[in-house]
């Protein structure tokens, strides 16, 4: 019942929409073609993927809400993933269901599965709270954060199995909310309203997610019929045991709002009719086989703990395992304002199908060969302060010119080490269009690196597209500035202004994670 009354709750609220702050950057909207064609050596259209990441960087129609009105029926499933299976650090397989109401209640629905492809549903979560927006975030550019309080939670085991196991668990753990053995199908409080007491925390749940908030509304492949809405909440803690302490510094995939969905996403319809008795049971899929080769772009302007926005390009060479990557990082969470790119390459492995991480295949990255490319003055006035031997030629950085930084073994100013290794986790999917779709291993969100195998993840970044099936780049020129995917128009001036040297900070202190 959570979902079925307030489809079109949104349309009669008010909005007030703030445009993006792509205005911001480009006077005319768009960054001239002479300065892309520059930095695309002169070939803007040899490569799908180029004009892909051109396409999200300066046409892509964002609008942010803010303050955000969250309201109405979201859902896991997101036009730029193709299925609403979501997979959470542990591993942990749900789809969720989260209804808003005007009066700042809302009712989620938490629906967990036995399998990778959420066609076993093994219990739910349901959970009655309160939410209180409060201000703009100040560490989390674009994002707000909120209050919640919960009412009460409450689980519902679909399988006898499942009943027994987590009724045996809760037994010996938190004694009040079990009085008999649990029955499949029958609603079970985990918290008491008066707050007497709370058996939640025995299934590490916690909803953290709700502290930090992001409201964004876009045009879907420039087709103005299609608007969507999406929500983003807070991040999870890759660490399962660091869960009910952690406060969100990112986002996890965003929900989607029920009232413009796309009609065509069968797993929507699927999680829309369903409720806390009948669980969506997604349609089963087989695992697909990762197949790296070939080029993959990243979808949106995407988050890392710590403040940090990217994009990123990668190739892949299958027929000797190396591969390249090209990461375009942005102070701002449009991907509009660049401050530094790097550029890596180096060799990986396969490894096995993951044995944690059902519909997982484990890989090993090495980097041994990076180059840097600062594109904003405060980054450039920053690399240069540092007058040691560890970030290439002491002194000599210049703005968009991009300088190899192999022999100083990577560059300490931006936290870069090399030779590197990192224990990788992948997975592929084909979405509705038949596009392939590729996840790596979500960053830890300590900051740290996946450098061990026991920390190789158990969840999934956002996903990229396939956008050639070569791996043929036709113009990497070395020395180029091949580092400056998005040139500043001529004569637009630079935005960023007194508040960019903290920013630069931010980004240094940030930067142990900047891989992958
Ligand atoms: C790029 O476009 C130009 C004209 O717009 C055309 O002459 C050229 O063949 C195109 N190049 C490729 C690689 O498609
Ligand atoms: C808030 O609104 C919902 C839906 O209209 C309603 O079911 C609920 O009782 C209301 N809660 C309070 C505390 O007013
Ligand atoms: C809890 O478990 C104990 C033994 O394991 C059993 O005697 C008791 O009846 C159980 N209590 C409930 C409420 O299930
Ligand atoms: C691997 O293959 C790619 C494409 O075939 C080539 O460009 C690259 O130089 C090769 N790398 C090494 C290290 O052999």
């Amino acid at each position: 019942y959570a979902c079925l009354s307030s489809i079109f709750l949104l349309c009669s609220f008010p909005s007030v929409w703030a445009q993006g702050s792509s205005s911001l950057h480009y006077p005319d909207g768009h960054p001239s073609r002479h300065s892309l064609e520059k930095s695309f050596g002169g070939s803007m259209n040899d490569s799908q993927c180029q004009h892909m990441l051109k396409h999200l960087h300066n046409g892509a129609k964002i609008t942010v809400q803010m303050p955000p009105i969250v309201e109405g029926c979201l859902f896991s499933s997101s036009p730029f993933s193709c299925c609403s299976c979501e997979v959470r650090p542990g591993p942990e397989f749900l789809t969720r269901s989260y209804r808003f109401d005007p009066n700042n209640t809302f009712t989620a629905q938490q629906f967990y599965y036995e399998d990778n492809h959420c066609t076993r549903p093994a219990y739910t979560l349901l959970i009655h709270g309160r939410l209180r927006l409060r201000q703009a975030s100040w560490i989390i550019h674009g994002a707000t954060e909120a209050e919640y309080h919960l009412h009460q939670v409450q689980i519902v085991c679909h399988t006898a199995s499942v009943a027994k196991e987590l009724s045996q668990k809760l037994n010996r753990s938190c004694t009040a909310a079990v009085r008999g053995p649990w029955e499949p199908n029958v609603l079970y409080k985990l918290s008491s309203e008066e707050g007497s007491y709370d058996c939640s925390k025995e299934l590490n749940f916690a909803m953290h997610e709700l502290q930090l908030l992001r409201v964004e509304k876009h045009y879907l492949h420039h087709n103005l019929d299609h608007l969507v809405e999406e929500l983003f909440l807070g991040d999870i803690h890759t660490d399962p045991s660091q869960r009910l302490y952690y406060k969100p510094s990112s986002y996890q995939t965003p929900l989607q709002n029920a009232k413009n969905h796309d009609h065509g996403c069968i797993a929507c319809r699927i999680i829309y009719r369903s409720d806390e008795l009948h669980p969506p049971v997604l349609p089963p899929r087989a695992d697909q086989t990762v197949g790296l080769y070939g080029q993959w772009v990243s979808q949106r302007c995407e988050m890392r703990p710590e403040v940090l926005f990217l994009t990123r390009h990668f190739i892949f060479h299958d027929n000797n395992h190396t591969w390249e990557g090209y990461y375009y990082h942005y102070s701002d969470p449009l991907c509009k304002h660049p401050i530094f790119t790097l550029y890596a390459r180096g060799r990986y492995s396969r490894g096995l199908h993951s044995t944690r991480v059902p519909g997982g295949t484990d890989f090993v990255f090495k980097v041994n060969h990076m180059t840097v490319t600062p594109m904003d003055t405060p980054t450039t006035s920053l690399l240069n302060i540092f007058k040691d031997n560890e970030c290439g030629q002491p002194g000599s950085w210049q703005i968009e010119v991009e300088q190899d930084v192999t022999l100083t073994n990577g560059c300490m100013a931006l936290g870069i080490r090399l030779p590197h290794t990192e224990y990788e986790l992948f997975r592929m999917e084909q979405d509705v269009h038949g596009r392939y779709l590729l996840y790596n291993g979500q960053r830890p969100s300590d900051g740290s690196s996946p450098d061990r195998p026991e920390k190789r993840a158990t969840s999934y970044q956002m996903p990229l597209v396939r956008c050639s099936s070569s791996s043929q780049r036709s113009e990497r020129r070395d020395g180029a500035a091949s580092g400056s995917l998005l040139h500043r128009p001529d004569g637009s001036g630079w935005q960023s202004g007194c508040s960019a040297p903290l920013l630069a900070l931010t980004v240094t202190a940030g930067l142990l994670s900047w891989w992958t």
